[in-house]
């Protein structure tokens, strides 16, 4: 069997947890390969929403196998990694620390420690959910907790008051950890597969997120392609089947960095108030603008996709005209690739459609659809010459349509 990799091909937020969530029937194991409680992956059933940071969006269904790989940590079908880091509670302060200490060009970090994780694991410092068995344990995390101190006092960071509570918090929640089983997940995946087990990975955050592809330093600090799996599961290239990629009808993104198609007029507000667009880790507000297809073919080259799934198209049937970037206009010419300049002025070329003007949230199929919205759906396929699988018209799971 092949595993399957599904991902976000924006800046995250893409609506991966309610697509995870919604084909998770058709397999047997579903597994978080990188990032870590930066994420939120939202689904709903029943009336009722759920947002998941590091559990992999397969956990509400029953007899389904849940996996965390090595990306970053905290019953009976959720396996961790041994491998996977831990976040301390002073790479909480560090990661505050670091960015207050930016300033104005700060990235926007959810503060959840994730950039001094990444930076300890590569570091060759970090302490592994595998650690938590060994008898030397609590020296290690003293060890390192002293050097991230003994860093806070260097720049007069004061964590007096905030510390000891985080500590405490901390400490206890290794009792819950210590309740999951824990797992070598590169033999057992490779033996799921060998087996013809079906697995899902679950990818979080967004492809222009990535650590090396996207507007660094305006990244997180793992590597959220198709390529992250391989060494967040310990599966080779070749075992990859489809890579399925979520795309929003239009694009969000929160905290700092390059947005080329972002509004910040009434149809940006629009876009805002229609999809509920608020982080769903952190509540911010999410900056909004138009699809934007040069990002969008750079990502799909990136990880290889071989569908889509386009997520959130109920949110633009009240646009009487929708628009699509074709191009970047820099410095007078028109270009079809993303700049390594963060600073580049980038001028959007837009072709306009128009809009359906329809409520499709109740639609049932494809043959419903308003014939704007199969066009809209069209030229993205023609654009990317790649399928469109699946069409997402609401946050429901029942609200999934396909192709
Ligand atoms: P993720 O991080 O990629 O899993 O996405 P988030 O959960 O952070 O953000 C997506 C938001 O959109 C969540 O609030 C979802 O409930 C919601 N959502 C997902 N798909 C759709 C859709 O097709 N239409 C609407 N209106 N909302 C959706
Ligand atoms: P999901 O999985 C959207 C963004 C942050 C910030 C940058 C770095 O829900 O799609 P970090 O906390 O990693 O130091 O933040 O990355 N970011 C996300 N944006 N969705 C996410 O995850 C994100 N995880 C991190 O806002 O700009
Ligand atoms: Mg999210």
């Amino acid at each position: 069997m092949k595993i399957d990799i599904l991902l976000g091909l924006q800046w995250g937020d893409e609506g991966k947890g309610k697509v995870v969530d919604v084909l998770t029937p058709h397999y047997d194991v579903i597994a978080r390969f990188q990032g870590g409680s930066n994420a939120g992956h939202s689904l709903e059933f029943n009336g009722v929403k759920h947002v998941l940071h590091l559990i992999p969006s397969g956990i509400f269904h029953k007899d389904k196998i849940n996996i965390i790989g090595n990306g970053l940590t905290p019953t009976d079908n959720l396996f961790i990694s041994k491998k996977a880091h831990l976040i301390l509670p002073t790479h909480l302060l560090l990661d505050k620390f670091l960015e207050e200490k930016k300033g104005t060009s700060k990235i926007g970090s959810t503060l959840k420690g994730i950039g001094p994780a990444y930076t300890d694991k590569s570091g060759r410092n970090g302490l592994r959910v595998g650690d938590l068995s060994s008898p030397d344990f609590d020296n290690k995390y003293a060890d390192l907790i002293a050097s991230h101190k003994d860093l806070l006092l260097k720049y007069g960071f004061d964590f007096s008051d905030t510390l000891p509570e985080l500590e405490t918090n901390w400490l206890n929640s290794l009792n819950t950890i210590k309740k999951f089983k824990f797992i070598d997940s590169e033999y057992l995946i490779n033996e799921y597969l060998d087996n013809n087990k079906t697995v899902l990975a679950e990818g979080a955050q967004g492809t222009l997120l990535d650590v090396d592809f996207g507007a660094y330093p305006f990244v997180t600090s793992s590597n959220t392609i198709a390529a992250g799996a391989f060494t967040g599961l310990g599966i080779a290239p070749s075992r990859v089947g489809n890579v399925i990629g979520i795309v929003k009808a239009y694009c969000t993104r929160v905290g700092s960095g390059p947005f080329p198609t972002e509004l910040s007029d009434s149809s940006g507000e629009k876009l805002r108030k229609n999809g509920f667009e608020f982080g769903s880790t952190t509540g911010r507000p999410r900056r909004c603008g138009w699809l934007d297809l040069v990002a969008l073919k750079y990502a799909i080259m990136l990880n290889g996709i071989t569908e889509i799934v386009l997520t959130k198209a109920d949110v633009l049937s009240d646009f009487e005209s929708i628009n699509i970037c074709t191009g970047y206009k820099i410095d007078g010419k028109i270009v079809q690739k993303v700049p390594f300049d963060n600073e580049a002025v980038i001028e959007p070329v837009y072709i306009t459609m128009k809009g359906w003007m329809k409520d499709i949230s109740k639609l049932k199929s494809y043959d419903e659809f308003p014939p704007e919205l199969k066009k809209y759906i069209k030229f993205i396929e023609e654009e990317t010459n790649v399928k469109i699988s699946i069409v997402s018209v609401g946050s429901d799971r029942l609200a999934t349509i396909r192709i």
